[in-house]
Parts: C-alpha cells; structure tokens; sequence
C-alpha cells in the first residue's frame, strides 16, 4: 500500500479505456461542418449533427479526449456549486431556471443514450450535496434553498450527511448522476465511427479564412471548406470577438485513493474555499475516491505541488488513505457571467459557432451546447440561444471582473517584463524549475533529474504573456489564456501554436 502521491500525473479515465485511434489529416477536405476540438462538446456535437444527417468532420489538435475532458471528475449533475441565487441575482428567474432546465435535459439525454445503446459507463443515481463547516456561510446556504424553491429545483436543506466530518449545513439535490466519461463517449465516437463521420488526430485548426464558405486553414498548410466551423477548442481557436478579454482559465486538482472509510455514496462539494469535490467511482471490486479542488488561475506562479498534498492531507483526515492511486490535474475557463458562451461567435458571422466557458460543470453544459449548436446549424428552435449568446452583456458583476481580468492579464504582459530576477541557472537544484535570467533576459529554467539544462525563452507564443512554472505538472503555463508548455518548449495546450524557443541547444 502507498499511501503517497503517485509519481506521475495520469487520470483514471484515460488510463481505463483503450480509445479508438484516427489518422492525422493530410489533404484538403470540403464538409458540411467543420468541428474543431474532440472532447465531450465537440463530439456530442458530431453525434447530433451525425443524426440529422449532416457531414460532419472532427479535427483534434492532439488525440480525442487527451484534453480537460480525460482529466474531469465527471459529476453529471445541475448543481454547479451556490450559483442558482446569483444566477437569479443577474439574469432574472426565467433565465436562472433556463439554465437549470438546460442542464438537467442533458442529463436525461446522457441517460436516454445510455440506455439506446446499453453503454456500460457507470452511471449512478446519486444526491449532489454542497456543505459547509462554516456558521457564516450557513445563510448562503439557505438563500441557495430558497432560490431552489423559486425555481422549482427539488432540493432540501439538512444538517447531517453521511460525511465522516462534522458539516453545520447542507443543501441537497436529489437524483443527480455520475459515470464514466470516457466509458460513454467511447460508444458515441464508435457511433460516429460507423456513420462514416471524418474523424482526424493530431491535427491543428489555426484559423478560418471567410470567403464564400469558411475555410479552416491548418497547422499543416492543408484546407478544410465547409459551411459551418464548430469551435469546441475549449479555448476558440478563431478568436473573433474578443475572446481572450473575456475568459480566464483556472486549473484545479484531483487525487483519487482507496481509502480506509466505506465511501458511503453521493457527490459532495463544500460552499467554502480552498474547494473540496469528492466523489467515487467503482474501482477493481472496491471503490476509487476522487478528492479535487485547490482551483487557483493557470500560471500565477505559486509551488503546484502542494496543492495535491492538500488534497492527500484532506483525503487523510477525511476518509484515511489506504493508498492513493492517481493524481492528475486540468483546467476550465469560466466567462466574466459564469454562464457558458455558445452560439455564433459573433453577432455578424453566422458560420462559426463556438461553445466555451463550462466553469468546471462542462458535462452537462457541454451537451446542453451541443444540443444549442446543432439547432442553430439545423435551423431548429431552441428555448436558450438567448441565455448562452456569447454577444450578450451582462453589466452586473461582469464589468468588474472583466476589468479583474484584464488587469491581471496587463499585470502580467508588463510586470512579468519588468520584474527583476534573481535566479540563475546556477541556482537550479535537479527535478527543479524557476524563472532565470539568461544572459539578462528573462528566460524559463529547468535542470533534469540528471542535471540537464532545458531553458527556454518564457515569452509565450500566444499573446506574448510571460510564462510561470507549475511544478506539479512540470510545465511552462500561461497566466493570460491557459497555454502550457513543456520543458523542451512544446505546445502542450493551446490556445497557442508555436512552440517556445529554446534557449541553450
Ligand atoms: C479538474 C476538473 C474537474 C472537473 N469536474 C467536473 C465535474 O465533476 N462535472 C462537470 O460537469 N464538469 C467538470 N469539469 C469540467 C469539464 O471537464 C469540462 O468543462 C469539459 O470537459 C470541457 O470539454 P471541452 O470539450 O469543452 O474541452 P476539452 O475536453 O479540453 O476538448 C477540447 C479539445 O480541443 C482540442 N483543440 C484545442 N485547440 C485545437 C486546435 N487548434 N485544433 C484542433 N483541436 C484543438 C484539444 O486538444 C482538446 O482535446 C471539470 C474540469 C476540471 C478541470
Ligand atoms: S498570451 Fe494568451 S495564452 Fe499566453
């Protein structure tokens, strides 16, 4: 039994689940439509698209699910932490219980698919529950409460849990789910398989050039000309329209282990922070516990690494460890409302349709967007196209955290040029990363476990942001949109397609 944290980092899903493989795509292609990216947004877009009839071509950067969705904690639930009274707050009760409706259809979809095709996904009926061990935020609670019963959400407030800790409140939302996602997506990509969709990996959309039709220009020189192009990029990868003004990404952190307390069911989330998300998943004849949290924006320079021996501290205390199997971490963007963007990219072009911003509940909002995306391609209604409009404005609280935003990203673009360096290469011990002045420039700095030297020039390629180094994945991340690096200077995840020069081979 090991009861500390795996050496590498591997997520559960993708380690379980052996994915079919496509080829890169190397000529030119004309479609119907274009989708860019192959997590769960892209390809449950595919899938419906698929059903209507429509040639559809999937193009993914890397391979189909490597990106946040392989690295979810996949709660498939409309309880999306406190967020129906704010949501009520800003956009008025109709819209609030739009997007409750909106996401608890897409869980009736999951289970309505899971059913047609008798996918073998671990899905469960589950009660999602958020608590708090806080007196003060024991009013939060009861204010979510009554915000449920404005909009008709079933859901109770209770002083006790099955929890093996003292919590002073939770509220509760029956009938909730979780699964497997790469399990079920699994059958959806073999399903599209079958309909004889174009699926391509390892292939990178740069841009749309906008003629008669959208052409999407690839990493490769290579063309795709269709009639409509999906961004499910997580990021969009055609940033018209603002995008990167308007979205920030936050990693956060999961540590999954067989622990010494029966897991006693359910999915939890506390109402406080550092953030703490528990769930299980069957496991071998027991059951795997998945402890996440410790979310923090991408690239804000701090030591990484503890945020997973918070999480093992917190399993210890909680649960006890008998052995901790996994530990992996990803991120999400959330938009300045925290409802996601979806629909046509902007006002004025109507052929490329993006679906971004789950703020870490992209399970279900994902296959809401889906069902959004498709509709709008198929000129069908759709009672949301309002509510996810990615042209909407909300004034109230965006504008402040849309200035938040831009100031941290400012911060950044300026003072990480400015900032004065006191580490050298000499400076580095082996497995370690920092920050260096190479030369007197700025530069990202790491020493093997053998001592070699990898430094690179830590000016990221996107938008020019300085780079951070994030020791728990050992990569070069981006404060600004979420663009990782590795220690060679790879593309690791985007929005950025250049890798970053190295400095010293
Ligand atoms: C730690 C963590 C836990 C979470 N837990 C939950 C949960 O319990 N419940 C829940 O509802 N949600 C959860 N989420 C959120 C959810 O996992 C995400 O919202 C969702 O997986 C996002 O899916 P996606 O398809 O938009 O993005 P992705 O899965 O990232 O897919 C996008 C794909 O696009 C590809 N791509 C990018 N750029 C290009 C390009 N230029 N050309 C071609 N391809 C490109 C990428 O390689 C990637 O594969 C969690 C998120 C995190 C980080
Ligand atoms: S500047 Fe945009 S991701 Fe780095």
């Amino acid at each position: 039994m090991n009861k500390s944290l795996p050496k590498e980092t591997k997520p559960y899903w993708l380690d379980s689940v052996e994915l079919p493989t496509f080829p890169s795509l190397n000529d030119d292609l004309t479609c119907d439509v274009a989708i860019i990216g192959g997590g769960i947004s892209g390809i449950m877009t595919a899938y419906l698209l698929m059903e209507s009839g429509i040639k559809v071509a999937l193009l993914e950067a890397d391979t189909l699910l490597s990106g946040t969705t392989g690295h979810t904690t996949a709660k498939l639930t409309a309880q999306h932490g406190l967020f129906y009274d704010e949501l009520i707050q800003h956009f008025g009760i109709e819209k609030a219980k739009q997007y409750y409706d909106s996401n608890q259809q897409a869980i009736e979809f999951v289970k309505t698919i899971v059913k047609k095709y008798q996918i073998k996904c671990d899905l469960t009926e589950e009660a999602a529950t958020i608590y708090t061990q806080d007196t003060q935020n024991v009013t939060k609670l009861e204010k979510e409460m009554e915000a449920y019963t404005k909009l008709q959400i079933p859901g109770r407030l209770t002083e006790t849990t099955p929890l093996p800790f003292h919590i002073k409140q939770a509220i509760i939302m029956d009938k909730q789910y979780q699964f497997h996602p790469l399990k079920f997506l699994k059958v959806i990509v073999e399903k599209l398989k079958e309909s004889n969709c174009l699926i391509y990996e390892k292939t990178v959309a740069s841009k749309v050039e906008m003629g008669n039709q959208p052409k999407v220009l690839l990493k490769n020189g290579k063309a795709v000309v269709c009639d409509y192009v999906v961004s499910c990029s997580h990021f969009p990868f055609h940033d018209e329209g603002f995008y990167f003004a308007r979205m920030y990404p936050e990693r956060s952190y999961v540590v999954a282990a067989l622990t010494n307390t029966d897991f006693p069911g359910g999915m939890y989330i506390n109402a406080e922070q550092p953030t703490r998300s528990i769930r299980y998943t069957p496991y071998k004849e027991g059951k795997l516990v998945l402890f996440s949290g410790e979310h923090h924006k991408t690239g804000q320079g701090v030591d990484t690494y503890k945020h997973y021996e918070n999480l093992q501290q917190f399993a210890e205390n909680t649960f006890g460890v008998q052995s901790i199997i996994y530990r992996w971490s990803a991120q999400d963007y959330s938009t300045l409302d925290k409802v996601p963007y979806v629909g046509y990219v902007t006002n004025s072009n109507r052929n490329i349709l993006v679906a971004t911003g789950f703020r870490k509940w992209g399970m279900t909002n994902s296959i809401s967007a889906a069902h959004l995306l498709a509709d709008l391609i198929m000129n069908r209604d759709n009672l949301y196209v309002d509510l996810y409009t990615p042209s909407r404005f909300q004034t109230d609280p965006s504008v402040k955290r849309f200035l938040q935003t831009n100031i941290d990203v400012a911060k950044q673009l300026i003072g990480g040029k400015l900032e004065k360096l006191s580490k050298t290469v000499e400076d580095l011990n082996n497995n370690e990363g920092a920050v260096i002045d190479w030369n007197g420039q700025r530069a990202g700095g790491y020493k093997d476990g053998k001592g070699k030297l990898f430094v690179v020039d830590s000016t990221c390629t996107h938008m020019g942001c300085e780079l951070e180094w994030n020791s728990g994945e050992r990569t070069w991340d981006c404060p600004c949109h979420g663009s990782r690096f590795s220690i060679k200077g790879e593309v690791v995840e985007g929005p950025a397609e250049t890798p970053l020069k190295l400095l010293n081979q």
